[in-house]
């Protein structure tokens, strides 16, 4: 069951998720690209204690962590520097050790210290992929692995990537898009009006028994057939 929910504000409905579970001590996985950082930063502010959450990472470019495509980089900025308390694990995706060390570095932790993800966050590019699952991506195959290396990325930043694959995305109890801007209008249109389409990654993604949520302002679900609109 898949919940759209169109708002003035999909930041904050965004950052109210990501307090809740990190004050639940749950295990949060954090998107990069743009859009989170107003989340994160609302997330920051809220007064909660995140000693008892672990925070990991859905996907990253294969860079240092200072570098400013850095998703870490990111999160770091807008969330990890801004709270009193640290969390109680921060596993950062190596992308400096290129897509496919970088991978099975982050399979290891991934296995060793995740039951399963509590909120996985996911944003959406104009193309419809979602953390490094690009169109008609071999990675889009993978059933057993839960992190790959994407040697050629599909969208800019073209450099290689670490991402989670859909059987570790499909696996979290809760799965939560934010989507804003009318550039995501025709890409949100074919991720989430029902058709399963390897054209369109984010479309795949279906938690086995968790929720999908996604946070859409209105400019871009402007788009949405009829039907599927909230
Ligand atoms: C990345 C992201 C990617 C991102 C979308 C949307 O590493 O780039 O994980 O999947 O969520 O490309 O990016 P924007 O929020 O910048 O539009």
């Amino acid at each position: 069951m898949t919940e759209l929910r169109v708002l003035a504000d999909p930041a904050a409905a965004a950052a109210e998720r990501i307090t809740s579970v990190a004050a639940a001590a749950g295990h949060i996985v954090l998107t990069g690209g743009s859009t989170p950082r107003a989340a994160y930063e609302l997330a920051a502010a809220q007064e909660v204690d995140w000693s008892g959450c672990t925070l990991w990472f859905g996907d990253e470019r294969c860079v240092g962590p200072a570098d400013e495509l850095s998703n870490y980089r990111l999160a770091r900025e807008s969330l990890l520097d801004r709270l009193p308390r640290a969390p109680r694990a921060v596993h950062r995706m190596k992308g400096e050790l290129g897509p496919w060390a970088g991978a099975d570095d982050y399979e290891q932790a991934v296995r060793a210290d995740a039951a399963s993800f509590d909120l996985l966050l996911l944003g959406l590019g104009p193309d419809a992929h979602c953390a490094s699952l690009f169109p008609h991506s071999p990675a889009l195959a993978e059933r057993e692995r839960l992190v790959v290396g994407v040697e050629q990325a599909g969208m800019e930043p073209l450099v290689p990537r670490v991402t989670l694959t859909l059987p570790a995305i499909n696996g979290a109890q809760e799965v939560l898009f934010l989507v804003t801007g009318a550039d995501k209008a025709t890409a949100v249109a074919r991720a989430f009006s029902g058709v399963a389409d390897p054209g369109a990654p984010a479309s795949l993604v279906a938690p086995a028994t968790g929720r999908l949520t996604v946070l859409l302002d209105a400019a871009a679900a402007a788009q949405l057939p009829a039907e599927a609109r909230p």
